[in-house]
């Protein structure tokens, strides 16, 4: 039976390094509360023009392209992972195509935030385990900086997140002691709120509820104003810090056993958990919970923040450069976020 493996994989992450030191300068933190709450210690942030969520996408890809031993020419399909696009629409996918002088091939983008790049890669799984694609690009790439409150008011988000970009290349294999055993992808709107940024976006209520036709064009140029411009706050993220804790630190850990339950193994069987890194006070929860050892599981959040579609990519990367994932390894990702959306993954590498 066809399954999917990793090929090829490589991330990016920009040289300016950001401390929690100098966000002090914008806003009243200290580097022991972020430390304390979140274990980040440095983050990188994206050059202000040039650099975007696909030139880093670019950058990390083409270094799992030339691992793969293959060229851009050869990928079949892209699937792209980015909550913060370098356009509302069109997404990174085709801007990658492009950079990248790729055939007119399939592109598409997943907005499943934190998850994303697990979802992504359980997308692609399915792609090549029908024998549709032979080498399917997966990114997860974001430029947090362009869109945060660097104000007291947007403290408890800003601090967290970073810039990168984490990528592999899928392709087929029949080796039975290798690849992507299974995916496992959750979703609970319910909560969808609570940690969301809502602008640009169709939400206003009174768009929804008011019959456009009561309105002159020049009332609803002063609507559409208003709606952009009343709320400011709406245009950054909004978090409910304290109940996404809570529900990230129950998800993860279940996704995971449920990985392990399908596949007929236990915690103990795994060699490397590759949690995202949301925070590190989640990943060492859900470590907790499911009783690793802590050579199992790997965190880069004090290097690097929550990078959110790229945090697995890039974890998983660096683990593998730093000889801590090797051949016939098992494998686990394990990723919750916006929306709720969460999603594991267990590969043998
Ligand atoms: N610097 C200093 N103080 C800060 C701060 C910052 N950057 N951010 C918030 N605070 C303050 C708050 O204003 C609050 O002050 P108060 O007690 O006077 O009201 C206090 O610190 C505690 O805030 P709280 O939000 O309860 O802290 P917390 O321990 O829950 O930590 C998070 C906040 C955001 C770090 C934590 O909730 C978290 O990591 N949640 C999950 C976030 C996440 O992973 N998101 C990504 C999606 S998966």
């Amino acid at each position: 039976m066809l399954k999917a493996k990793i090929a090829g994989i490589g991330y990016y992450v920009p040289e300016n390094v950001i401390t929690n030191n100098d966000l002090k300068k914008y806003m009243d933190t200290s580097d022991e509360w972020i430390q304390e709450r979140t274990g980040i210690k440095e983050r990188r942030y994206a050059q202000r023009t040039g650099e975007t969520t696909t030139t880093m996408g670019v950058q990390a890809a083409t270094i799992a392209i030339e691992r793969a031993g293959i060229t851009p020419q050869d990928i079949d399909f892209i699937i792209f992972a980015t909550l913060s696009p370098d356009y509302y629409f069109p997404g990174c996918g085709v801007l990658l195509q492009r950079a990248m002088k790729m055939k007119e091939i399939g592109a598409l983008d997943i907005r499943n935030q934190c998850s994303g790049f697990v979802y992504a890669l359980s997308v692609a799984d399915q792609f090549i385990k029908t024998g549709m694609y032979k080498n399917i690009l997966v990114v997860g790439s974001e430029k947090h900086s362009f869109g945060l409150d660097f104000s007291t008011r947007g403290r408890s988000v800003s601090v967290i997140f970073g810039d990168g970009a984490g990528a592999v290349v899928l392709q087929p294999t029949t080796n039975p002691n290798q690849g992507i055993l299974s995916t496992h992808l959750h979703s609970d709107g319910e909560s969808a709120e609570i940690l969301a940024m809502y602008n640009p976006g169709t939400h206003a209520n009174h768009w929804v509820q008011t019959p456009l036709a009561n309105f002159d064009d020049a009332e609803i140029g002063q609507m559409f104003m208003s709606n952009a411009m009343v709320n400011e706050a709406q245009n950054f993220p909004y978090m409910d810090g304290p109940a996404v804790f809570k529900k990230a630190i129950i998800k993860m850990p279940e996704v995971v056993e449920e990985a392990l339950l399908a596949n007929n193994l236990t915690a103990a069987d795994i060699d490397m958990l590759i949690p995202h890194q949301a925070n590190l006070r989640i990943a060492q929860f859900v470590q907790q919970k499911l009783r690793l050892k802590d050579e199992q599981v790997f965190n880069n959040i004090q290097k690097f923040g929550n990078t959110t579609a790229a945090s697995v990519p890039i974890a998983l990367c660096e683990a593998w450069e730093t000889g801590k994932i090797k051949d016939g390894n098992l494998v686990c990702l394990a990723a919750f976020g916006s929306g709720f959306t969460w999603a594991g993954a267990l590969i043998r590498w």
